[in-house]
């Protein structure tokens, strides 16, 4: 596949090119210059310099284009159907009690663990292929739905698989301490997790993650795992304040993690540690939605100058959502961002989320990603919720969805 490409007629390219008064950075009637993968050049088209005469030209006719987006925090590859659950839900029954009767997280485990590799390969595949056609190009995926060594490890081939067979980046992170396998002590299930469960895992992700909260970890418990994760080269992240305020956020404060995710909980306390010491808050607003739950207090968290991403938590218990427009529509509409913000934090943001500085951005040297908007302007995101917006889709320089 070509790598090589001359983007020209562009209406309008959100560049979030650093310092940019506006923060995205718009150009209009831009172009981009693409070689090997790379961005070689981008900005207005009357200044484009000679010497990418060579190159195919793909010209898009006045759209607008954006950094492909970087999911940080999806669990994507899980076999099973929670149709049943969402319908309990709906009709008032609580994710906690579910869960705590054996049901949830658990259900999921018990139908991941009985498929076979290629089944959970080919589900998440077919799930990678949803995310990329509305304009994915990073995805974060957890294990976490097999709960013994076996499984876990199935899971983050399956996530590697998926990365294979679909032309996005898959960044895999280890979540074996989701909630207690059943049927096992809490003290033997930690000790496996941060024992032999590590160390068949830690070869196949990136990171280490804890779902730390109520029903489910400790901080305690969590800074163990994480601790153990981090001597296996596994850089930390953490779900946090969720379903109630534990000092999950402080916990990855103290840890220099890469990530706090969710902080649907998180207090101005809370944030400035975060911003202290330099950790992400990546906040996912279709969790929340899908759980009819109050917000994550983006707004002060950005306000009080962390760096914030936006991620979709794809996963069949509290948000089976797989579209980056839409999130970013709840962003705007539900959490307070701007556009810009909300733009800005679904590619750069989910870029340093992950430690993919070359991403999520449109400058020299970048990873060409970039997703061509059937419409003007990036605005059309949050205004137009549930479209298909995505005309056009370029991966690593390559044409893979238009
Ligand atoms: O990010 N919070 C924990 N884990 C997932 C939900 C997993 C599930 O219910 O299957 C989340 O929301
Ligand atoms: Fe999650």
């Amino acid at each position: 596949m070509s790598r090589d490409l001359l983007v020209t007629g562009i209406g309008e390219l959100a560049t979030n090119a650093p310092r940019s008064p506006d923060l995205v950075g718009v150009v209009r009637e831009a172009a981009v210059a693409i070689r090997a993968g790379r961005v070689a050049w981008a900005g207005a088209q009357a200044d484009l310099p000679d010497g990418f005469e060579d190159l195919p030209r793909f010209d898009v006719d006045g759209r607008a284009v954006v950094p492909g987006f970087v999911d940080a925090h999806t669990h994507l590859v899980f076999a099973g159907d929670r149709s049943d659950e969402f319908c309990r839900r709906l009709r008032g029954e609580a994710y906690e009690d579910i869960l705590a009767s054996g049901g949830g997280i658990h259900a999921t485990v018990a139908a991941t663990r009985a498929a076979s590799f290629d089944d959970l390969a080919e589900a998440g595949a077919a799930r990678a292929w949803r995310l990329l056609r509305q304009g994915t190009t990073t995805v974060e995926v957890k294990s976490g739905y097999g709960l013994d060594v076996d499984s876990e490890v199935k899971i983050l081939e399956a996530a590697r698989a998926v990365g294979e067979r679909v032309p996005l980046d898959v960044v895999p992170t280890f979540l074996g301490a989701h909630v207690t396998a059943r049927g096992m002590g809490r003290e033997d299930y930690l000790r496996l997790v941060s024992g032999e469960m590590l160390a068949a895992c830690a070869p196949l992700a990136r990171y280490c993650d804890v779902f730390c909260d109520r029903g489910a970890f400790t901080v305690d418990e969590a800074r163990r795992v994480l601790r153990a994760g981090r001597e296996r080269g596994l850089r930390p992240r953490i779900h946090a304040e969720q379903l109630a305020h534990t000092g999950a956020a402080a916990l990855a404060a103290e840890l220099g993690a890469a990530s706090a995710d969710h902080l649907e909980h998180a207090t101005a306390e809370d944030a400035a540690l975060l911003r202290q010491a330099g950790v992400v808050a990546v906040l996912l607003p279709a969790a929340a939605f899908s759980m009819r739950a109050p917000q994550a207090p983006a707004r002060l968290l950005w306000d009080a100058g962390v760096t914030v991403a936006l991620a979709t938590d794809c996963n069949p218990g509290t948000s089976y959502v797989e579209s980056m427009p839409f999130v970013i529509a709840l962003a705007c509409l539900q959490m307070g961002l701007t556009p810009e913000e909300a733009l800005w934090a679904a590619t750069r943001g989910g870029a340093l989320a992950l430690d993919e500085a070359d991403k999520g951005w449109v400058v020299e040297g970048a990873v060409a990603d970039l997703a061509v908007l059937e419409a003007p302007s990036y605005r059309h995101l949050p205004y137009r919720p549930g479209s298909d917006l995505v005309w056009a889709l370029i991966k690593d320089g390559a044409l893979v969805v238009g």
